[in-house]
């Protein structure tokens, strides 16, 4: 069995889609995958209950209770590896891993990024994306390596900026296409 452990901050939204995906297309029986466990590091993430309602085990390893980065890391690296996963996705998870954690991931772990990468890494991407005068803006589903959002690309969605766009209209408009290209770039890895 290919377990897939999903790490969430905030909604969610990127893992139900996963979730949902894994439901619908039958991924226990096409890949013999499933999602075994969705890991916060912020007990307030309203993501926990939308996993929970989605029949998912949830946990928190929560980042403040930790001294440092490399200390949170190795705990949040002990809740994974308990899981054995084939796959760890990262889905709206904002802490900066320690290249210690890449490294022992490094084949099995995923990100989503609000962004056409290599543009605008980082925080803040969208409001970065209109002021650079941009006509499109988009996604990027890709590896994860010690460089902060520039491992190698699996799959991109692409949005176009319209007049009149904030960072939460255009937000929105991305969040659309990555709830498509998620599950699709992780079906396609699983499938290997
Ligand atoms: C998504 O837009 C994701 O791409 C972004 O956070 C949002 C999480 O939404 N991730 C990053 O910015 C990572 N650098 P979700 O919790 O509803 O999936």
């Amino acid at each position: 069995m290919k377990n897939i452990v999903i790490l969430i901050s905030g909604s969610g939204s990127n893992m139900a889609a996963i979730a949902q995906a894994a439901q619908r297309d039958r991924w226990h029986e096409v890949f013999g995958a499933r999602v075994v466990a969705v890991i916060s590091n912020r007990p307030a993430a309203t993501g926990l209950a939308l996993a929970q309602g989605l029949g998912l085990a949830t946990q928190v390893v929560d980042h403040t209770h930790f001294e440092s980065r490399e200390a949170f890391d190795a705990a949040l690296a002990a809740a994974i590896d308990a899981h054995a996963p084939a796959l760890v996705v990262l889905a709206g998870f904002m802490r900066i891993l320690t290249p210690g954690f890449v490294r022992r991931f490094e084949d099995r772990l995923v990100n989503i990024h609000p962004s056409l990468l290599p543009a605008f890494p980082g925080l803040n991407t969208h409001q970065r994306a209109i002021d650079s005068g941009s006509r499109f803006a988009g996604a990027t589903v890709h590896r994860v390596t010690a460089a902060l959002d520039h491992g190698p690309i699996l799959d991109q969605a692409v949005v176009p900026i319209l007049p009149g766009d904030s960072a939460a209209t255009l937000a929105a408009r991305v969040l659309s296409q990555e709830h498509l290209i998620y599950p699709r770039a992780i079906a396609s890895l699983l499938k290997k």
